[in-house]
């Protein structure tokens, strides 16, 4: 029978829970010096630390991202800027909040607007920050995920609470849902919340910022005026075959 030391059987652990994403507070992304030099691939080696916060990071990426967009990589310059940006704002504390720039990228239809954004919130969790987070939504499946369910009175609440306070969001497709009196009080107040607390948002939309004007309204359109860099997207519906 083999026995193992107690520190090996703890870096062992460590490594198994690591590897199933499960953070643990002695080992989770200590972005800090290391209490005590580890051997090179072990605990304690700051190299060991960056890459399973990498991997923590890109799984949890992978798991929001959907199927379509899992091989997305942006070189899109303005968008590589945010992203380091937010990589270089990203706290190494938990007790403190992210805050940044937020995007608009606005353009035609498939010309790679979502593409780009998954892009770039691929570069966040690649560059290994603690405690990756993020939360991917439309516009119009935001509302029909929060329209009142029997039984799931709150649900809206909790949502909006979760759009709120997610450290990144991608909020795809603004303007395309049909607005209510009651969804535009729900973008509001997602919009504003994250406007006042400078929490990093993309958005992307079909509509160009003077258009969106028309359709969010004057006091959702001046906070995003503030809040977004807008990045205009050109080219052709990649869905589409190209002519020859
Ligand atoms: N730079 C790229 N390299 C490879 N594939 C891309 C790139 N940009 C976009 N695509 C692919 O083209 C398709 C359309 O891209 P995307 O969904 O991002 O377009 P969109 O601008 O968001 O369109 P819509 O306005 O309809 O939402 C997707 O399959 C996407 O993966
Ligand atoms: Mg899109």
């Amino acid at each position: 029978m083999t026995t193992l030391s107690a520190e090996t059987a703890l870096q062992h652990i460590t490594r198994q829970l690591a590897r199933r994403g499960i953070p643990i507070p002695s080992t989770d992304p200590d972005p800090g010096p290391s209490t005590h030099a580890g051997q090179p691939g072990e605990p304690g080696d700051p190299e060991w630390h960056h890459a399973q916060r990498v991997e923590l990071a890109m799984s949890r990426w992978q798991r929001m991202t959907p199927p379509v967009y899992q091989e997305a990589h942006t070189d899109h310059s303005d968008v590589i800027a945010w992203s380091d940006t937010v990589s270089q704002a990203w706290p190494k504390d938990g007790e403190q909040r992210l805050q940044g720039p937020s995007l608009l990228l606005w353009g035609g239809t498939g010309v790679g607007k979502t593409h780009a954004a998954f892009g770039g919130i691929r570069r966040i969790a690649a560059a290994g920050v603690p405690r990756f987070s993020m939360v991917f939504t439309s516009q119009p499946e935001m509302y029909a995920a929060m329209r009142p369910k029997p039984g799931r009175e709150d649900q809206q609440e909790r949502l909006e609470r979760q759009l709120m306070r997610t450290p990144l969001l991608l909020l795809d497709d603004i303007g395309t849902a049909k607005e209510s009196p009651w969804t535009a009080e729900i973008l509001y107040r997602i919009v504003n919340h994250r406007y006042n607390q400078r929490r990093p948002t993309i958005f992307t939309s079909n509509y160009s910022p003077k258009q969106l004007r028309e359709v969010v309204g004057d006091r959702i359109h001046s906070r995003l005026a503030e809040m977004t860099t807008a990045v205009r997207m050109d080219g052709h519906d990649r869905r589409l075959p190209r002519r020859a």
